[in-house]
């Protein structure tokens, strides 16, 4: 399957000189003696994609990774035609196009820094097997050059050396080196002299990157079959990469609710009823906070998706409605295969529609799955996925349930060599009609759009929540994901957290991993690291196969569930911290987890780290990732930090020993910040949340912190309900100010702050509030200072002497 780009590869071809350019508002064509057209589109000042033709003339222009809310338009476009090339500015970019080559090569247009430059360029050969071309682009890989991003890799975070293909694949028990796995999410950002820019490779067929592995100084990509067409988004700061990348193939199109944030039980199988009702009244017994439980395929009636096993889920309204009652949404499995058995109501409908994919020579694709044989839906098709989201109309307007997991959708078949469909099976491709080669690599992403779309409808006014296992480029515009299949071993607690931090830089935030492990069983002392490292990431589920014993928080021992408590107990209390984060991401495209790289460039100290990483914009996070630990040695980035749990502000910029025994982890604020915090809650909404704390972490200097409410879920705050606060903190030696700007309609249930603040050097003597004196008795200290303020305060004024 692999290619190598080897400029010797025998069969490679070449585009010859330019003879001939033209210009269609936005679109720069560049014409060859020998049939290759270049197609230069100026997306924004900072993003240019560019399109190759070998035959002529271009293809219909369709993607599936595009939203059509992808801001464009540009300042500036000149284009000077030169003696060796053509010069294209607009106001962040120069890129010069060789007459002699069609190489390209991108500089800044402020400072003249050469970013990127072709090395071959774009080439190709020509599939003799499947027609068309293999395409390929070879590129030059600087000095001190690093790259990121790329999906669900499971291997160290600086792609730098390495080669990966992207080809959706189910993958039981991957491990560190397995590739591809779960997800295709072509787009990486390099990184060198403090310049960042991102490559994105908008080709659905199974494609390679090669980062300087076969040679050195070169970078290259390739597809099997499609056009070289990719985007080249310039930074210079890598922040503005990832949100340029998540602009184009899109932000989620609205918040999740904010129970999807909370902490999510499920196994293999929970079932029947009363073991359902077993797990989710021990949460309740033991306090330990808990917003979801899932029913994994045991639900259904002999694996058919949309039944329901009548012996194990006599009522499943009643028992849904029951478990609402008590704080629980139930979330339900629902993969693609569908049983081929001529009663089955969603089959038949299936067949007598024309749904299901077909083989090449006409026959169905069929295929093992766990009903057996199966049939599959085409959701490339548009018709399709209307049935398919109008077939989520009982389980989720009627029996109540509120999130659908979707599994298997790579597609995963049993019992054949490749796992999956056959090249030769024909996709709808919206229009655009392809083989299996073309349409493999977006199959789950439909799936999950039509499952999405079912959702919308279904759960309005309330807002959906779907999971996928398999994901495109764009798929987080509709759904959250997991990282699928692993194993409960400390590599593993590693790989989630690297997956984790990739995820995020490749524009797809709301993900997490099985945690305690998928397959296998985790001592108590694993479980419980993994735990605190998933309060850190957006979705926050444990899963098990239940193969090999069970993983409730109270499974191991007591110890154990006292910390795992604490731990979930941490993340009800940063709901609206994380809640402002996603709202960040859902508005500009913000990454919610920035691993160390992202959130400092300039250091080059950060550049192969991959433990670090911070959650939001405000707090430092570094999992305990090996037994027996007592605390571990992490980098902690420029800056001065709070440790979250001692206080003691620690210089950055070094690494350095953090103490962190079991019932603790590396955890960090930055100086400054302004945490927003809930009580503990058992799930949200339990209770009327009347008043938030608010951490405040003294700083001699200025630091703003935001904390965005609305209604946690429904789509008033689109129309303007909701409200942001900016906090803007200002320290001094003998005072410390917080500014409050408040901005939107919505009225929030809370009137009080209650202001905590931390290691403030002196000794207070006045607080004012809007110019007014309080009186400082109102002052409560217990490590640190407390006043409760209302809400709508303008101007905290803390005055002290040193
Ligand atoms: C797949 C999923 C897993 C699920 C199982 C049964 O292995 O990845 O999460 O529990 O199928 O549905």
């Amino acid at each position: 399957m692999i290619v190598n780009t080897e400029l010797e590869s025998k069969g490679n071809q070449f585009p010859s000189n330019i003879v001939n350019f033209q210009k269609d508002v936005d679109k720069l064509y560049f014409y060859t003696d020998n049939d290759v057209i270049l197609e230069l589109t100026v997306v924004r000042d900072s993003v240019l994609r560019f399109r190759y033709t070998t035959v002529g003339n271009f293809d219909n222009d369709f993607s599936y990774a595009i939203t059509k809310y992808a801001s464009i338009g540009y300042n500036k476009l000149e284009i000077d035609d030169k003696k060796d090339c053509y010069e294209v500015l607009t106001s962040k970019l120069r890129c010069e196009i060789s007459k002699e080559s069609l190489r390209v090569s991108i500089y800044d247009a402020i400072d003249g820094f050469l970013i990127n430059q072709d090395e071959i360029g774009f080439h190709w050969e020509e599939s003799y097997q499947y027609g068309g071309n293999i395409v390929k682009m070879s590129k030059i890989s600087n000095d001190g050059e690093s790259y990121y991003g790329l999906g669900d890799k499971p291997n160290h975070l600086n792609l730098k050396g390495k080669r990966y293909n992207n080809w959706v694949t189910d993958s039981y028990a991957y491990g560190k080196d397995t590739d591809p796995i779960y997800k295709t999410i072509p787009f990486y950002t390099g990184l060198h002299h403090n310049k960042a820019y991102g490559i994105f490779f908008d080709n659905t067929f199974s494609s390679s990157f090669d980062f300087a592995q076969e040679r050195r100084n070169v970078v290259s990509f390739w597809a099997q079959g499609g056009e070289m067409n990719y985007y080249f988004i310039y930074g210079p700061a890598m922040n503005d990469v990832v949100e340029s990348y998540t602009d184009l193939t899109g932000k989620p199109h609205q918040l999740p609710p904010l129970w999807a944030l909370g902490f999510h039980q499920c196994k293999w199988s929970y079932y029947p009823e009363s073991k359902v009702k077993e797990v989710t009244s021990t949460f309740r017994k033991l306090k330990i906070p808990c917003d979801a439980i899932y029913l994994d395929i045991d639900y259904m009636d002999g694996f058919r998706c949309f039944t329901w096993n009548k012996e194990y889920f006599p009522d499943p309204k009643r028992m849904v409605k029951e478990l609402a009652e008590d704080g629980f949404k139930t979330v339900a499995i629902i993969d693609p295969g569908i049983k081929i058995d001529k009663d089955y109501a969603v089959f038949k409908e299936g067949l007598e529609n024309d749904y299901f994919c077909k083989r090449a020579d006409g026959a169905y694709m069929k295929g093992k799955v766990w009903p057996g044989e199966c049939y599959f839906p085409d959701f490339t098709n548009p018709e399709v996925r209307d049935w398919w989201s109008s077939l989520f109309k009982e389980l989720i307007e009627d029996i109540g349930i509120k999130g659908v997991w979707n599994d298997m959708n790579e597609p995963a078949v049993m019992e054949v060599p490749n796992k999956t469909f056959p090249d030769d099976v024909r996709h709808d491709y919206d229009g655009n009609p392809c083989s299996h080669r073309k349409a493999h690599n977006i199959y789950g992403m439909q799936m999950a759009r039509a499952t999405y779309q079912g959702l919308k409808k279904y759960s309005h006014p309330k807002r959906p929540f779907v999971i996928t296992r398999a994901a495109y480029s764009g798929t987080q515009r509709y759904t959250s994901s997991w990282t699928g299949d692993n194993v409960a071993t400390w590599e593993h607690l590693w790989i989630a957290n690297i997956q984790a931090q990739r995820m995020s830089m490749s524009g797809f935030g709301f993900v997490g991993s099985d945690i305690g492990g998928f397959a296998e069983q985790p001592s108590g002392e694993l479980f419980t690291r993994w735990v605190q490292l998933g309060v850190f990431h957006p979705f926050f589920r444990v899963h098990s196969s239940g193969d090999h014993g069970d993983q409730e928080p109270w499974s191991f021992d007591e110890d154990v569930t006292d910390i795992v408590r604490k731990f979930i107990e941490l993340r009800y209390e940063l709901l609206p911290y994380l809640y402002t984060a996603f709202w960040n991401y859902v508005d500009y495209g913000t990454p919610l987890l920035k691993s160390l790289v992202l959130y400092d460039q300039e250091d080059v100290q950060t550049h192969y780290r991959t433990d670090e990483f911070i959650f939001g914009k405000q707090i430092l996070v570094c999992p305990i990732q090996e037994a027996n630990a007592k605390g571990r040695r992490m980098y902690v980035p420029r800056g001065n930090w709070y440790n979250y749990w001692t206080d003691e502000v620690v210089k950055g910029g070094k690494e350095m020993w953090v103490d962190a025994d079991i019932d603790s982890m590396p955890v960090f604020v930055k100086e400054g910040a302004v945490i927003p915090k809930y009580p503990v809650q058992q799930y949200v909404g339990e209770k009327e949340i009347t008043e938030i704390t608010l951490d405040v972490y003294y700083k001699n200097g200025k630091e703003k912190s935001e904390l965005f409410s609305d209604a946690n879920d429904g789509y008033d705050y689109i129309k303007g309900r909701y409200s942001l606060r900016t906090f803007s903190l200002t320290g001094r030696s003998n005072e410390l100010i917080i500014n409050q700007h408040k901005e939107g309609k919505y009225i929030t249930p809370y009137n009080i702050f209650e202001v905590r603040i931390h290691g403030l050097p002196f000794e207070i003597t006045e607080i004012q509030v809007d110019n007014e004196i309080v009186s400082i008795d109102l002052l409560k200290s217990n490590g640190t200072q407390t006043i409760k303020v209302d809400k709508n305060f303008s101007e905290l004024h803390v005055l002290g002497n040193l």
